[in-house]
């Protein structure tokens, strides 16, 4: 099975940056060993999706409304990441849980949404440090999956990612354990497995997020019950990231 790896850019590169990036990245890639799909900012995603086009990049949108339209000033809906040909969408990552006060309601929303217009649903989930500490880690893994996916039919969980990412991780260098994202996506395939079936337990798409860097991707990428990555910091460099997307065993 190939890995998948997502990169999210977050509020980083201008599309004329994205742009000398997706050049190099799309004749780099070889998709041999992984599939690739880069979440760039809003208004890089139509050249993005442009110039990866018939090729082997995916492109994904870092947010997306919970309504279908109307009058929500500001926002992007999921038609409109549709109709330009962006494929996934990050639902519930922690800079928007924390920073946007976005709770798992909300986060069901969007995801509802975005699942009904076609787009595949990366679905952030993840312990605080005083979590951690406090020994609550699965019990908040836990909540916030059962909250996110309330009300979706098994079916739709063909298009959900459920990314483990304890926000400690994220973007301190601290990266997770093996041991812990090895119980971490045991945990989420529990749910899974209590709320729907073994089935969906076995084929959901778990992915580990927090510091991943080319020395840690090899062990954590390749833990029991994960399938992939979501990377930020290191998606940010070329070079890098296709080094690990054409490499990585
Ligand atoms: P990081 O970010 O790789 O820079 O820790 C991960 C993320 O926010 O998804």
């Amino acid at each position: 099975m190939k890995k998948l790896l997502i990169g999210n850019f977050k509020m980083n590169q201008n599309p004329s940056q994205t742009k000398q990036y997706l050049i190099k990245f799309v004749a780099g890639f070889n998709g041999n060993r992984a599939d690739v799909v880069l979440c760039p900012s809003f208004v890089s995603l139509p050249i993005s999706a442009y110039l990866t086009k018939g090729s082997l990049v995916k492109i994904g949108a870092q947010n997306v409304s919970d309504e279908e339209e109307g009058a929500y000033t500001g926002e992007i809906s999921a038609q409109m990441l549709k109709d330009i040909g962006v494929e996934y969408v990050i639902i519930g990552h922690s800079d928007r849980r924390l920073k946007y006060k976005e709770s798992d309601k909300l986060i069901n929303k969007k995801i509802k949404t975005a699942l009904k217009n076609g787009l595949k649903c990366v679905v952030c989930v993840g312990e605080t440090l005083a979590d951690r500490n406090t020994g609550k880690t699965f019990d908040v893994i836990r909540h916030q999956i059962e909250e996110c996916v309330r009300g979706l039919y098994e079916n739709e969980l063909e298009s959900v990612i459920i990314a483990y990412e304890p926000i400690w991780a994220i973007g301190t260098g601290q990266n997770a354990s093996v041991k812990d994202v090895e119980n971490a996506a045991k945990v989420v395939r529990k749910v899974i497995y209590e709320s729907y079936s073994e089935k969906a337990s076995r084929d959901i798409q778990v992915l580990y997020g927090g510091s991943l860097n080319e020395k840690n991707v090899g062990a954590l990428l390749n833990c029991a019950g994960i399938d992939g990555g979501l990377f930020g910091k290191l998606s940010l460099n070329v070079n890098q990231f296709l080094d690990i997307a054409n490499n990585i065993k």
